[in-house]
């Protein structure tokens, strides 16, 4: 085995299931078929369960709230890390960083949190009067919210709470430092009032591709989430964002890259295209176009669907996820996409990188990415249906494991430890 070990989260978006005209959308609330869904996930070995959210019906679709899932699911696994999303813009760092924390407690270290600013306007309306804040002010808040987490997280020496015999625990309140924070954002002079996590810190997620979401990144996260369609422009976005890493002071190696990926399987790479041609056939490309104006902005009004998006209809595109149109434009420039073959991606993938072929074709495609400087690991994007975690586990988990990229057993018991990254120091 190499050192360097592949990680692969498992991908779940609930809202998701919905653009998937095979799988059965009731699942999304019924829990237990999340709860197969998760011990499917750790049966298949993955590091975590990753789960998306938008806090609003945004197109039509609903959507169960993540932290609370992973917390149903945490008392129905072992080893499974646990990353829901919880939007910087309408939370309170307190509340997130006590959650986060409890979670984490609770389940022996496998708790993680996915920061985004959040992308959809539509969410907005759902906490107030007020508009869906500007991309930069959204990062700004953010960063705020996050500095407020760790210092949180970091506040507790790991000895502060002592458990005694016959069950007591007591406090050395000396050995909690008060957290005071004076920003744009967030006042407090807070004290945290949960142990010291027992991975040091909950492992930090982050996504967000933009030159500030990137920084943001850089400076703060152990892991983040980005959407990469091509193997060339993965390897660019990996070396700059290590760069960035490095140049705050951060050992690269201790911020992962991690892209999504969506295997299409069949026998053969004609019988692969046949599936992916088939699910196609199935979607209401109408519905996708709507879809699309909410994600991101992209009004492909009176367009032809099989010709090209104009550069205008590009141009027009709304601020809110700047990167993902970047993505989706870039992709669609380079393979020359109709605006109907960039719906039927979109309506997979959402912009990231979508494999065809043999479960062979995709073990080599994840071997090339992570031994190339693309990736450092995946997340495993599977709809709430149990084929797709199947298929990983039946097809794809022997080869990676074969290439001596991935594990055969769990070895470790957090999350931090599945991901190989150290312990935090604590802060002074
Ligand atoms: C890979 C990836 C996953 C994301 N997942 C979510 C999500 O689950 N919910 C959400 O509201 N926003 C999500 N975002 C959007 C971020 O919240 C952010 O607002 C958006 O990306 C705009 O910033 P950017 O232009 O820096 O990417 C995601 C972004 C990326 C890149």
């Amino acid at each position: 085995m190499s050192d360097r070990q592949l990680v692969l989260n498992l991908f779940g978006a609930p809202y998701e299931t919905w653009r998937r005209p095979d799988v059965d959308t009731a699942r999304i609330w019924s829990i237990d078929a999340l709860i197969q869904f998760a011990k499917d996930a750790e049966g298949a070995l993955f590091d975590a369960l990753f789960l998306a959210d938008s806090p609003s019906l945004g197109d039509g679709y609903t959507s169960p709230e993540p932290f609370t899932v992973l917390s149903i699911l945490a008392g129905h696994t072992t080893y499974l890390g646990l990353a829901p999303t919880l939007l910087t813009t309408y939370n309170e760092p307190y509340n997130v960083a006590r959650q986060i924390a409890t979670l984490d407690q609770f389940t022996g270290g496998r708790a993680g949190w996915n920061a985004v600013t959040g992308s959809q306007p539509s969410v907005a309306p759902n906490f107030g009067p007020d508009e869906h804040l500007e991309h930069s002010l959204r990062y700004a808040r953010g960063e705020e919210f996050i500095q407020v987490v760790k210092a949180l997280w970091e506040s507790w020496d790991a000895d502060a709470a002592e458990v005694h015999p016959g069950g007591r625990m007591t406090i050395d309140r000396s050995k909690i430092r008060d957290v005071s924070f004076n920003g744009d954002y967030f006042q407090l002079n807070a004290v945290f009032n949960t142990p010291r996590s027992p991975q040091g810190r909950p492992v930090l997620f982050h996504a967000g591709s933009s030159d500030v979401g990137r920084d943001q990144g850089a400076r703060h996260a152990d892991a983040i989430f980005t959407a990469q369609p091509s193997i060339e422009v993965a390897r660019d976005f990996y070396s700059d964002f290590k760069r960035r890493v490095a140049g705050f002071g951060r050992n690269p190696e201790h911020a992962l890259v991690l892209p999504g990926i969506l295997p299409v399987l069949g026998g053969t790479e004609a019988e692969a295209e046949a599936n992916f041609a088939a699910q196609n056939e199935k979607v209401n490309i109408e519905e996708v176009a709507t879809r699309l104006v909410t994600w991101i902005g992209l009004d492909l009004g009176g367009n032809d669907f099989d010709a090209p998006i104009p550069d205008e209809t590009w141009d027009a595109a709304g601020q809110s996820f700047k990167s993902r149109v970047a993505v989706m434009r870039a992709e669609a420039e380079s393979k020359k996409f109709t605006a109907r073959q960039v719906l039927l991606r979109a309506n997979a993938a959402f912009g990231h990188h979508i494999v065809i072929g043999t479960p062979e074709q995709v073990a080599d495609e994840i071997e090339l990415w992570f031994r190339t400087g693309a990736a450092d690991g995946f997340n495993y994007r599977a709809p709430f249906g149990k084929p797709a975690v199947e298929e990983f586990a039946d097809h794809i988990l022997p080869l990676l494991q074969r290439k001596g990229l991935f594990r055969k057993e769990y070895t470790e018991t957090t999350l931090r430890g599945h991901y190989g990254l150290p312990i935090p120091p604590p802060a002074d």
